[in-house]
């Protein structure tokens, strides 16, 4: 087991936000959860990557405690995080954006072959490298996605925990940042998926986890879910 959530608890205030959640995954997998507006996808994210606290439970990565962990010492044990918002700095070059992702003190942990360089990047990201030297507010949606998940990958991550990826974008670019999520698992890289477009994430994930309001309602593979459309009305916008 790669990561493993067990009876997490998160609040905003007084407002219980995560109740007892909890989710796995394994080594190599992609898995989604899903769930309408609001239920807490985002937070368990951000509960795994220590941007909020959570008050009980745990996490547990690579046979590691780290819930309650600060973000940047949780981004050290090898889990990348791409926020929904995306982030890119407006002012900064492609190429720049994609040092800041950069991680020192990594040590001889990544000296090996699998290590994410500029020119790898490249060769999974191609329009980057006729658009290195634009900044970063120039570029379009789906080039900004494409560019948050590589500066991602230039951390080493073994996990990424990527938010609504494909929101926002044209159906071509919905179509590329599917594509190069699923080369990036195929690289090697575990993928949890907050995904809203359902055709992308049942195409990428072996397993899903759907949302209820604050707690999970249903757990089991895509072919357990395509087999089950009461469980998608309940918990999907289908
Ligand atoms: N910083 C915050 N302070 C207070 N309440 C928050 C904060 N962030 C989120 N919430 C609330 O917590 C609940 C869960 O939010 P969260 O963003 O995790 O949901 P989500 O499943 O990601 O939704 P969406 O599909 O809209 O992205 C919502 O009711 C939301 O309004
Ligand atoms: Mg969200």
């Amino acid at each position: 087991m790669l990561l493993e959530v067990k009876n997490l608890n998160a609040y905003y205030g007084d407002s219980h936000v995560l109740r007892d959640m909890f989710l796995a995954v394994n080594n190599g997998e992609i898995v989604a959860l899903l769930g309408r507006n609001g239920m807490g996808k985002s937070t368990t994210l951000k509960s795994i990557m220590g941007l909020v606290k959570p008050k009980s439970g745990s996490v547990i990565f690579q046979g590691k405690q780290i819930a309650g962990l600060r973000p940047h010492r949780v981004a050290n044990t090898g889990i990348g995080y791409v926020p929904e918002d995306r982030r890119i700095f407006p002012n900064l070059s492609l190429l720049d954006n994609l040092k800041m992702g950069i991680k020192h003190g990594q040590g001889d942990k990544f000296r090996g072959k699998n290590r994410w360089t500029v020119e790898r990047i490249f060769k999974h990201f191609p329009f980057m490298k006729a658009r290195t030297h634009q900044k970063g507010a120039l570029l379009s949606g789906g080039e900004q996605q494409m560019l948050a998940i590589g500066r991602t990958l230039m951390g080493n991550p073994d996990l990424i925990l990527v938010d609504e990826p494909t929101e926002g974008l044209a159906p071509v670019m919905i179509a590329e940042v599917r594509d190069v999520l699923a080369k990036i698992n195929k690289a090697g890289v575990s993928i949890l998926l907050v995904e809203h477009n359902l055709k992308v994430a049942l195409s990428l994930a072996t397993r899903v986890y759907l949302m209820g309001k604050a707690h999970l309602g249903f757990t089991g593979t895509v072919e357990e879910l395509e087999t089950h459309p009461d469980v998608r009305r309940k918990y999907l916008e289908v």
